[in-house]
């Protein structure tokens, strides 16, 4: 069976996890590689809803592997919840998941900072899930990160976090911040390290052998291109690598061992948080958010939205190597009588086709759009290609083109039936 990575190619909540549960059917592994409790991947089985934030999509359906890999953050007290959670629900934890010994572990201490720089930065913040993530992705480039075998062994894990509570009370006290108990957090930690020391192993070995036995391995891509600390719109971005190449280092598997990516997006755009959005209208937004649709899956705030931005997602297709794409939320544009699709950034005398790196400039554009013509039709009921407006199909396979890839899913609906396979 196929190593397929799945990322997503605009600013994240593109629909991933809906697309991870239908394409977990087709592998035995699905593997989280980076991010952590940041993320909110939903998925709709018969009307029940379930939001994953560190525990990969695939866990909902029975004799899946799923894993939680060494390029991950994992805030222990975040997992056991969700473990607990997901059991309490009838889903099937023990035995099927599975969290690296080298992921890196987040601390009440690095939510603090989180916030705090948020406050000192005022206008300029990022607008962050305040989860600790940029701070946890800090310690471990520094080299002063715990990760889950440190967790895990009690007497390395006291000793490591006195130093670092200690060291973080200090930057602490500077930002006016209250500094942590050091004695509050081990406890509260050791009994989560408890809970989850069955769970963690030599995940790398485990997907080796997986790999020998061909069983077909998804990676879950976390947030979108646009919020990669690389290739993102930076600062406003994310602390990882959200693009192909993430699902690589963040689980050990080699690029040679992959299949194809695809590409997940939506019929139209959002970002939530703070940074560039060259195509955003408030019209499509007020649209959306009257229908209660695009309100942040693990912070509830309104996302902000806009009109489908074929310069991004041309520019995603191609530094992740996509040649799948998966269309989500086309019913999201049923009412319109005219949709338009970004084509181009205006600057000046100049027209980019691809995204400019300059943050300063990619907030002055101007989108240059092309228009289509709408459906006014419901297509949330179509099981098939054909079933879709003729308007639809004719919207679908331009905003594909202009992306730059074979379309190969359409989402009309959030439940797993409401997917069509072109
Ligand atoms: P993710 O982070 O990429 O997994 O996406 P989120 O779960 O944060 O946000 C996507 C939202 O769109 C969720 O509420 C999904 O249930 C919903 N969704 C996904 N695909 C469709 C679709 O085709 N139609 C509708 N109406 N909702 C969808
Ligand atoms: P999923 O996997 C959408 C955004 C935050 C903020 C920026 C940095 O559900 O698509 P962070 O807390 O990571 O330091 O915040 O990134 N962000 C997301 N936006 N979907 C996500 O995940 C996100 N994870 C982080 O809103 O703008
Ligand atoms: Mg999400």
């Amino acid at each position: 069976m196929a190593n397929i990575i799945l990322v997503g190619a605009q600013w994240g909540d593109e629909g991933k996890g809906k697309i991870i549960d239908v394409l977990t059917d087709k592998v035995g592994v699905v593997v989280r590689t980076q991010g952590g409790n940041n993320a909110g991947h939903t998925v709709f089985i018969n009307d029940e809803k379930f939001v994953l934030h560190l525990i990969p999509s695939g866990i909902l359906r029975k004799d899946k592997k799923c894993v939680i890999g060494n390029g991950v953050v994992i805030d222990p007290i975040g997992l056991c919840e969700e473990m607990e959670g997901l059991k309490k629900r009838g889903v099937k934890i023990d035995g099927n998941l599975f969290i690296s010994e080298t992921a890196h572990i987040v601390f009440p201490y690095h939510r603090e900072l989180d916030s705090q720089r948020e406050v000192l930065k005022g206008k300029n913040k990022i607008g962050t899930t305040k989860r600790g993530i940029g701070p946890a992705y800090a310690d471990k480039a520094s080299r002063t990160g715990l990760r889950t075998l440190d967790l895990i062994n009690k007497e390395r894990f006291k000793e490591l976090l006195e130093a670092r509570t200690n060291e973080n009370n200090l930057i602490l006290k500077t930002l006016g911040a209250n500094p942590l108990s050091f004695k509050e957090v081990y406890e509260q930690y050791s009994v989560a390290a408890k809970y989850l020391k069955p769970y963690v192993t030599n995940t790398v070995m485990l997907l080796q052998e997986e790999l020998q036995k061909e069983t077909g391995i998804l990676f879950e891509g976390a947030q979108g291109t646009f919020l990669d600390i690389d290739h993102g719109t930076y600062p406003y971005v994310t602390s990882s690598n959200t693009t192909a190449g993430g699902a690589c280092t963040g689980s050990g598997v080699p690029p040679t061992c992959i299949d194809y990516v695809v590409g997940v997006m939506k019929a139209y755009t959002t970002r939530v948080g703070e940074g560039p959005l060259p195509s955003e209208n408030s019209e499509i937004a007020d649209l959306l958010h009257s229908m209660g649709r695009e309100f942040g899956s693990t912070t509830g705030r309104p996302r902000r939205c806009g009109w489908f931005d074929a310069v991004s997602t041309s520019y995603a297709v191609k530094i992740n190597g996509i040649s799948k794409l998966a269309i989500t939320n086309l019913d999201g544009l049923d009412t319109l009588g005219v949709i338009k699709v970004c084509v181009g950034y205006k600057y000046g005398s100049t027209t980019y086709n691809y995204v400019p790196s300059d943050i300063n400039i990619l907030t002055k554009v101007e989108p240059v759009y092309a228009e289509f013509e709408g459906w006014k039709k419901p297509t949330i009921g179509a099981s098939n290609w054909k079933e879709l407006p003729l308007n639809a199909r004719k919207y679908l396979r331009a905003i594909a083109e202009l992306s730059g890839a074979r379309l190969n899913i359409v989402s009309v609906g959030p439940d797993r039936k409401q997917t069509i396979f072109v």
